[in-house]
């Protein structure tokens, strides 16, 4: 089955006896072929937009020399390996490279997951818009600085990506996709990844592109493992991970548990309970794990509301970081090595993949380090009821963990102190004999780094939280459609503070969308509705402020209001 092709058909069996069974959210499709009912479609393609790169973090300038990846239409490309081409670096030195992909599609299509890759490293987790009989375009563009090493000197110089679609009488959109990166020589505007990259990026993915680099996970006792190897002069090393999760996992945050399913006799595989959470283990030590951030695609929950803005994070996935350095204790010893990750809870299927960032020491072949303390606190507790289909699910987890080691380099003897922490709460609320349904989660993580040496103490912390709160009511109609009234109120709060010596960084984020709307749904399709969406964007430092409010209804942008400020505005959650 193709990647969002699963998660339509197990929606409409159930609603097929909807008396009896609660509506799962679900991707749907938008109305395409009943422009009369919604203002949605329009003559000429329409433009598409996650609006949260203001200009201040990206550079605005235009590129000093820009190379072109590829050009690929992806049709029928269901089962199909990823798309390559050769890659090879650029000629003259840079400072800063920006990956820009660009899409457009018109049809009818589902929305797909999609990735990039070089040489295994994954360089962006995307996913795209559902089209429009008229047209749809839009386009991505991430920093990706960090990865010079890569860019500069790939292992094999090949580029892949995978997006998966199905082409046929009903499904027509082909997705046409161009890839390029972006160079500039100098700095310019103050880049928000000003730490020196990584001098060499291990990936720990599939080996063979077959199915994509991105191991698939099934289930919580499904893990997956690579070998590797680092250099004997490494002294700092950084895993930053893609997560993104489909099938029955797509809305894992508003799944029952099972043992609600099996009491009411039903047949949705969306179960296991509303928790999840990546964890990764190096060597088989339990080195962090992470709630992932809730990214909803466009054919999910509403897909009124996803016109012509997307839901947070939908064109550009969020990546998670865990720092491994107080590892490397265990992994300095020219041996071969392996990086497990698994999904706590999760349910099939779950694309997960990982970059090992190395840094090496410039003026010693060989680091010494050793693992100095771990430790670990878990507690989770889950209180359920239920009365036949209504029902209350309640789960809260708090997860802490510590890791410290030192590794004595050219540097000094310095020692990194990492500590994580995770509290999560979630509700789900089933009433009106599971018609109604109550969802509320949020995942707050805190995440510290230390690092201490006869130089001084630099320090890092960031912190996150994204609560989500969806609100669905179902009203059954005649000839099985049904009227879904819904609500969403969806938030990414960041903050980021570092220290090093008489250097201060502190920046913050507030990305939100608050949507509601209804629509009228028979089969697989959407007949009618209204929606309307309100992003608010805002981020800020020490020398500015940005903001961005746009508002939409039914798939026009009413109003789109961005203000540049300068200095740091209080700000306190
Ligand atoms: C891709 O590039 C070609 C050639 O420049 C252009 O004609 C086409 O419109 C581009 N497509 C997208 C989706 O940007
Ligand atoms: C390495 O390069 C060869 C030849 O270009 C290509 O066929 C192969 O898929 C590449 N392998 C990876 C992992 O990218
Ligand atoms: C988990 O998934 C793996 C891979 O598909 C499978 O081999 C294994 O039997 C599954 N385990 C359970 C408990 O379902
Ligand atoms: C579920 O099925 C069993 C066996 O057929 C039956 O005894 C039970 O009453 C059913 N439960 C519900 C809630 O329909
Ligand atoms: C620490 O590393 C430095 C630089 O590589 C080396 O000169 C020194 O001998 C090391 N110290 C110890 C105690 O190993
Ligand atoms: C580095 O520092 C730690 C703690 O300060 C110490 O235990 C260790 O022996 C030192 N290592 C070297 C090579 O000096
Ligand atoms: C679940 O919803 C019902 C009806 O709205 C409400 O009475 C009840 O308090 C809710 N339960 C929780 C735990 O919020
Ligand atoms: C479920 O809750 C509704 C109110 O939301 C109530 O009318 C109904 O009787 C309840 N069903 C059961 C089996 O308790
Ligand atoms: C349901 O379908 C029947 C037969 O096609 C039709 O006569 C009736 O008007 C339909 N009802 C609604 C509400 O559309
Ligand atoms: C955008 O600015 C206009 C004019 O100042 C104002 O009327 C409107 O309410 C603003 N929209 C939002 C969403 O803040």
């Amino acid at each position: 089955m193709p990647l969002f092709h699963l998660s339509l058909l197990l929606l409409f069996t159930p609603l097929l006896s909807a008396l009896t069974l609660p509506p799962q959210p679900s991707h749907l499709l938008r109305p395409y072929s009943h422009s009369d009912s919604t203002s949605l479609s329009s003559s000429s393609p329409q433009q598409y937009l996650d609006p949260t790169f203001p200009s201040l973090l990206l550079p605005s300038t235009p590129p000093d020399f820009s190379l072109p990846l590829l050009s690929h239409s992806f049709a029928y490309t269901y089962n199909l390996p990823p798309f390559t081409s050769p890659y090879s670096p650029p000629s003259s030195p840079w400072s800063r490279a920006v990956l820009c992909l660009s899409v457009s599609c018109a049809g009818e299509q589902y929305d797909r997951i999609a990735a990039v890759w070089l040489d295994r490293v994954e360089l962006l987790r995307t996913s795209t818009a559902e089209p429009t009989e008229a047209g749809v375009f839009w386009s991505v563009r991430k920093e990706v600085t960090r990865y010079k090493s890569l860019l500069n000197n790939p292992p094999n110089g090949t580029i892949a990506v995978m997006l998966e679609n199905i082409v046929d009488d009903t499904f027509t959109g082909v997705y046409h996709v161009n890839l390029s990166l972006d160079f500039y020589l100098s700095e310019g505007d103050e880049s928000r990844e000003s730490k020196k990259p990584a001098d060499l990026i291990i990936p720990i993915a599939e080996e063979k592109a077959d199915t994509g680099f991105w191991f698939r996970i099934h289930n919580g006792s499904h893990m997956r493992f690579a070998q590797f190897g680092i250099p004997s002069n490494t002294f700092r090393a950084v895993l930053e991970i893609f997560v993104s999760f489909h099938g029955n996992d797509e809305f894992w945050y508003t799944n029952p548990p099972d043992s609600y399913i099996k009491k009411n006799n039903l047949t949705t595989g969306r179960g296991n309970g509303a928790f999840r959470e990546f964890f990764v283990i190096v060597d088989g030590h339990y080195a962090g794990s992470i709630v992932p951030f809730p990214v909803v695609f466009t054919g999910g929950i509403n897909p009124l509301w996803w016109a012509p803005v997307v839901a947070l994070g939908a064109f550009n996935l969020p990546t998670y970081t865990l720092e491994l350095t107080p590892f490397l204790g265990i992994l300095l010893d020219r041996k071969s090595h392996e990086i497990g990750i698994g999904v706590t809870d999760g349910i099939s299927f779950w694309l997960i993949d990982a970059n090992l960032h190395i840094w090496l020491d410039p003026n010693s072949d060989l680091t010494t380090a050793k693992v100095v303390n771990q430790a670990k606190e878990t507690s989770i507790s889950r209180d359920y009821s239920s009365q036949l289909l209504n029902g209350t699910f309640e789960i809260k987890a708090e997860r802490k963990s510590y890791f410290s080691g030192w590794v004595n380099s050219s540097f000094g003897n310095l020692t990194t102190y990492v500590s994580n922490k995770i509290e999560f709460n979630s509700l789900v609320n089933f009433t009106n004999n599971g018609k109604d349904k109550f969802v509320l989660m949020n995942a707050n993580q805190n995440r510290l780094v230390k690092i201490s040496g006869d130089g001084g103490i630099s320090l890092e912390t960031y912190d996150s939280k994204y609560p989500i709160q969806v609100i669905t009511k179902t009203v059954p109609g005649e000839n099985d459609t049904f009227t879904l009234i819904t609500s969403l109120s969806h938030s990414l709060y960041e903050e980021h503070h570092c220290e090093s010596g008489n250097e201060v960084h502190a920046s913050y984020l507030i990305d939100r969308q608050e949507a509601d709307g209804w629509m009228l749904a028979q089969d697989h399709s959407v007949l009618s509705g209204s929606a309307s969406t309100w992003q608010t964007y805002e981020y800020g430092d020490e020398d500015s402020v940005y903001s961005r409010v746009v508002q939409v209804k039914d798939g026009v942008i009413l109003s789109d209001n961005v203000t540049d400020g300068s200095g740091l505005r209080h700000f306190s959650w």
